[in-house]
């Protein structure tokens, strides 16, 4: 127990504690008028993480090691019962039970993927256990390139059909990062052979330069979805969101390059000592 627990821990939940209460508005918005039961589910998860991310941040480095152990519990415990809820709602969807609603199934899927990523997150933060290093890189790569590819498929989906350039920018992405995605798998499923240092390292110089154009495509897109420049059914924050997703990714992208280097880093970045 140290101020590093302190600091990894409050760093995870204020990211993905913001990221599940959008998920609740944004499930919200989808379902129809008539899913009253649902709304209200939705309404009661999305004050549950403002509350969650209101506490994270009232949290200083400073505050007790135990304290933070038994809110990650607690946050713990709410990412379950999102998850639960995000996987109910894909049920439902599959099953044709609520036709007319407005959520894709792979969006309800991709937001409970990321509810079981925070969860797991919190467990290994609190048990200790974390993931060698050459392990973590490729685990983390293939979750968050999967990620990235669904997004560029969201935005392509949502974009109006008559904005055709960007249809096209938002489908050459989902299919870079379908590549990508493979890429890492084929990685995955060689090691521990394919866990070199050098492959390893091209490995990351590869997805960050990808990353990095996807990420300021939608940072684009968000800027002009703002300024009501493009026609989509984007919400202005969906958009907004997605770009905090992949800044997020760039982050641990980062973190594992100087990882891996050796190079000097910053007491929260060194999550793998
Ligand atoms: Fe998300
Ligand atoms: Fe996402």
């Amino acid at each position: 127990m140290s101020n590093e627990f302190v600091t990894r821990s409050l760093d995870e939940v204020r990211f993905w504690s913001r990221i599940m209460k959008e998920h609740s508005l944004f499930l919200k918005l989808g379902f129809r008028c008539e899913d009253t039961q649902l709304i209200n589910e939705a309404n009661q998860f999305y004050a549950v993480f403002e509350a969650i991310e209101m506490k994270a941040n009232a949290f200083t480095v400073g505050t007790d090691p135990q304290t933070i152990l038994r809110f990650n519990q607690e946050v713990h415990n709410a990412a379950s019962h999102i998850w639960a809820f995000k996987r109910k709602v894909l049920g439902l969807i599959l099953r044709c039970q609520l036709p007319g609603a407005n959520n894709f199934p792979l969006l309800v899927d991709h937001v409970s993927r990321e509810a079981f990523y925070f969860r797991n997150r919190l467990e290994e933060l609190n048990t200790g256990r974390l993931e060698p290093l050459p392990d973590a890189i490729i685990d983390e790569n293939v979750f968050f390139l999967r990620i990235m590819a669904d997004h560029a498929k969201f935005i392509s989906h949502l974009l109006d059909p008559s904005e055709r350039k960007l249809v096209d920018q938002a489908n050459q992405f989902s299919h870079d990062f379908d590549q990508l995605l493979f890429q890492a798998k084929d990685l995955e499923s060689m090691r521990p052979q394919s866990q070199t240092a050098p492959l390893l390292d091209q490995f990351l110089d590869q997805n960050r330069v990808s990353v990095k154009s996807l990420r300021d495509f939608k940072k684009t897109a968000r800027d002009l979805i703002e300024a009501c420049r493009i026609k989509s059914i984007i919400h202005p924050l969906l958009a907004d969101h997605v770009f905090r997703e992949a800044e997020r990714f760039l982050f641990i992208i980062d973190m594992f390059e100087n990882s891996l280097t050796g190079k000097p880093v910053p007491a929260l970045h060194n999550v793998m000592d």
